[in-house]
């Protein structure tokens, strides 16, 4: 079943593409030196990450990892699990972590965990959106697109129930649930 719940824009189109090429930027100025491979962490990051890399002017590498923490709820069930591992070698390698929203920081950590195991030279976490409110986990955001404080957001690659993702925007989805 399709649901149909009111949603608010929170971030257009034309304020998303300008921030993530101002991301792109940053981003190739501070690896300019480096062996950057960029990792989308799926399914969420998948937007974001073809406009980002698409702004990134160095040359990269480029994978995914898929990693799900959330059923189908709202709330983070804190178990991480690895769905997909990531096909390049990382090791000595400068590592870009792209992901959609850090919310309670629980996947970021285990993702900073899971390749500082797989012995990746550097670590550097991208986010679209950071979600403060419900973060238990300190974790660095070292590139973040917007800071929005709460709420659940969908559009821009990020889901609920794996609806909205293919919104050109970022949403509120307004209560109830
Ligand atoms: P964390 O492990 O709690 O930081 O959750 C990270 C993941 O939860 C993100 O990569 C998203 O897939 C999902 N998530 C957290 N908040 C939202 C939201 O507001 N909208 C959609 N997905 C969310
Ligand atoms: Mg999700």
């Amino acid at each position: 079943m399709h649901t149909s719940l009111t949603r608010e824009v929170i971030v257009d189109a034309q304020t998303i593409h300008q921030r993530v090429v101002q991301l792109g930027q940053a981003i190739s100025r501070d690896y300019a030196d480096g062996n950057l491979v960029v990792i989308g962490v799926l399914k969420g990051s998948f937007i974001f990450m073809a406009d980002l890399i698409r702004a990134i002017d160095i040359p990269i590498r480029v994978d995914f990892i898929g990693v799900s923490s959330y059923g189908n709820t709202t709330v983070s069930s804190g178990e991480i699990v690895l769905k997909n591992a990531p096909s390049l070698a990382v090791r000595d390698q400068d590592v870009l972590l792209v992901e959609d929203i850090v919310d309670s920081g629980l996947t970021v950590q285990w993702l900073r965990d899971y390749f500082s195991s797989q012995e990746a030279r550097s670590i550097k976490v991208c986010a679209l959106i950071d979600k403060a409110e419900r973060r238990t986990q300190s974790v660095q955001i070292d590139y973040c697109g917007f800071a929005i404080p709460k709420g659940f957001l969908v559009g821009y690659g990020l889901d609920f129930n794996e609806e909205y993702r293919h919104l050109p925007a970022i949403y509120h989805l307004l209560p109830p649930l």
